[in-house]
C-alpha cells in the first residue's frame, strides 16, 4: 500500500521471489502507468522488472484498499513520512491510509497481517498505528497483527537492495507475527533480526544517523585536506583499512542530501527531545552538513574570484547521479547562492532536469529569476566561466575537449572528484577539486584557455 520509491522496489522484490504481489497507490496516474508496465521513477532495472512481474501475472496492481486488503495477507504500508512542522514527521498520509485500511478489513475474513515499512520514529507502530487499525478494524490479535519490517534501500540501486538485501530487520509483538515475516522473507537468503517493534524502529534511525555521521566526518576531514595540502581519497583510503572505520561512506562532497539522512536526523533529535535522551550525533552530522553546504559555496566563489556577471554551469542536480530524485539536493542551495551572488547560472542533469525546475519554480526560484535549464551539457557548458560537479555521472566524467573549448575558461569546481587526471589532461580542463588541497590555484575565470595548466 502506497507505491513510492520503496514501495515499488519492494512489491516488485517480493514479486520477483515468487510471491504474489497486490499494489494500491492512492495516486490513478501512479496505478495505470504502472498497470502499463511504466515506472513512475528513474531506477536502474525498475522498469524492465516491472514489466516482467506485470506479464507474469505476479504483480497486480488493484484499485481499491478494499480489493488489496480482500486479496492480500499480508499489508505492507509503505506510505511516505514527509518532514512535517518543529522537525516531525508528518504521519498524515500513514494514518490516513491506516484509517481507510483498518475500514477495509471490517469487511474481509481471515487473519491479516500488517507491516509498517514506512519511517517511522521509535514508539511510533506500537503507540499510534497499531491502536489506530485496532480502533478502525475492530479486531483483536486473534484476526490482526501489527509489525514494523524498516527498509534500507539506497536509491540508484533500490532493486539490487531489495533483491539482495543484507539483512532483514523485523519488530514482532507475537510469534505469528514473526513467523508470517519469515516465510515472507523466505529465500531472500540474508539474516533476519527479529527486535520489538520500536527497538526494529530505533535500528533505522540509527543506521541512517550513523551514515550521515560518516559522511559528515569525511566531510569535516576534507577541510583539514584542503588546509594541509593533501587528498581527502588518500586520508580515507588509509583511515577505511582500519576494519573498525570501513572504507565506505567516508566520500567527502557537497554534503549529504536525498529524502532520508535530513528528515530523519531531525525527526530523530526531535523525538530524543520528547524521549529525554541525546542525540549529539546527530546534532553533529546535520551541523557539519550544514557547514559543508556554505563552504562549497565559498570553494566555488574562490574559483570564480568573483561571481558578478560570471556565466556558471552547475552539472547535476540530483542529489547523487544515479537518480531523478533531486530531494534536499545540494543543487539548491549551490544555485541560489550563485544566483544571489550575480552569476548566471545555467544547469544541467541528464534525468533530473524536470524534476529540478520543477522543485526550484515552486520554491526559491519563484523569486530568483535568471537560471537556464539546460537540456545538454553542451549547451550548459557553452559560454561557461566555470563549471560545478554536483553530482558525478558517468557521462560529465568523460568530458569530451569540445565542452572545455566551448567554455570560455576551462574551468571545474568537481565537488566529487570524480574527473579523473587523464580525463583532465585529454580535456585541458583545470580542476580545483573539493578535499584536495592546492587545487587550481591561479585558474581564474577570464585567464586565457591557451595560459591553461594542466595540473589539478
Ligand atoms: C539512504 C540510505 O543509504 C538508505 O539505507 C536509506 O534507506 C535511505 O537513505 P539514499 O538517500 O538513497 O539512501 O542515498 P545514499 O546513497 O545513502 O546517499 C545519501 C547522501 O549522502 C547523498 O547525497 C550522497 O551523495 C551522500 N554521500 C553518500 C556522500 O556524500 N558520501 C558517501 O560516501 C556516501
Amino acid at each position: 500500500m502506497g507505491v513510492g520509491y520503496m514501495g515499488i522496489a519492494t512489491a516488485l522484490a517480493f514479486a520477483r521471489r515468487g510471491r504474489r504481489v497486490f499494489a494500491y497507490d492512492v495516486n490513478p496516474r501512479v496505478r495505470s502507468r504502472l498497470r502499463a508496465g511504466r515506472s513512475p521513477y528513474h531506477e536502474e532495472g525498475l522498469e524492465e522488472l516491472l514489466r516482467a512481474e506485470v506479464r507474469r501475472r505476479r504483480f497486480v496492481v488493484v484499485d481499491t484498499v478494499q480489493e488489496l486488503s480482500a486479496s492480500a495477507q499480508c499489508i505492507f504500508l509503505c506510505l511516505p513520512t514527509p518532514a512535517g512542522r518543529l522537525g516531525r514527521i508528518d504521519l498524515s498520509p500513514l494514518r490516513r491510509a491506516v484509517r481507510e485500511l483498518g475500514g477495509a478489513l471490517r469487511r474481509v475474513h481471515g487473519y491479516r497481517l500488517v507491516v509498517v515499512k514506512s519511517t517511522v520514529v521509535p514508539g511510533t507502530t506500537e503507540s499510534i498505528v497499531e491502536p489506530l487499525l485496532r480502533r478502525t478494524s475492530g479486531r483483536g490479535v486473534d484476526l490482526l497483527g501489527v509489525a514494523t519490517n524498516p527498509e534500507f534501500l539506497a536509491e540508484g540501486r533500490m532493486v539490487q537492495d531489495a533483491l539482495h538485501p543484507e539483512r532483514v530487520v523485523v519488530g514482532v509483538s507475537d510469534a505469528r507475527s514473526l513467523r508470517w515475516l519469515a516465510a515472507v522473507y523466505k529465500g531472500f537468503g540474508a539474516p533476519l533480526f527479529q527486535l520489538s517493534p520500536s527497538g526494529a524502529e530505533l535500528v533505522k534511525y540509527g543506521s541512517n544517523s550513523f551514515l550521515a555521521l560518516k559522511v559528515s566526518f569525511a566531510n569535516e576531514i576534507s577541510r583539514w585536506t584542503e588546509v594541509l595540502g593533501s587528498n581527502i581519497d588518500d586520508v580515507v583510503r588509509a583511515l577505511g583499512a582500519d576494519p573498525r572505520i570501513g572504507p565506505t561512506f567516508l566520500r567527502a562532497g557537497p554534503g549529504f542530501g536525498g529524502s532520508c539522512f535530513e528528515k530523519d536526523l531531525r525527526a530523530f533529535r526531535t523525538r530524543a527531545e520528547e524521549l529525554g535522551v541525546p542525540a549529539c550525533a546527530a546534532d553533529a552530522a546535520l551541523a557539519i552538513n550544514q557547514e559543508q553546504t556554505e563552504h562549497v559555496s565559498e570553494l566555488i566563489q574562490s574559483a570564480a574570484g568573483r561571481l558578478k556577471g560570471r556565466t556558471v554551469a552547475v552539472l547535476g542536480l540530483a542529489f547523487k547521479a544515479g537518480t531523478d530524485d533531486v530531494r534536499e539536493s545540494r543543487a539548491f542551495p549551490i544555485v541560489e547562492r550563485l544566483v544571489r551572488d550575480g552569476a548566471r547560472v545555467r544547469v544541467h542533469d541528464p534525468v533530473a532536469l524536470r524534476n529540478f525546475r520543477r522543485e526550484w519554480n515552486g520554491g526559491v526560484g519563484r523569486s530568483l529569476p535568471g537560471v537556464r535549464f539546460a537540456t545538454s551539457a553542451a549547451g550548459a557548458l557553452r559560454g561557461a566561466d566555470l563549471a560545478v560537479l554536483q553530482a558525478d555521472w558517468p557521462q560529465y566524467l568523460e568530458w569530451p575537449s569540445r565542452w572545455s573549448q566551448a567554455m570560455r575558461t576551462p574551468l571545474v569546481v568537481d565537488l566529487r572528484r570524480a574527473l579523473s587526471p587523464a580525463a583532465q589532461e585529454r580535456a585541458g580542463l583545470r580542476v580545483l577539486a573539493l578535499g584536495v588541497g592546492g587545487g587550481a590555484r591561479g585558474a581564474r575565470p577570464g585567464s586565457p584557455r591557451a595560459s591553461s595548466s594542466r595540473r589539478s
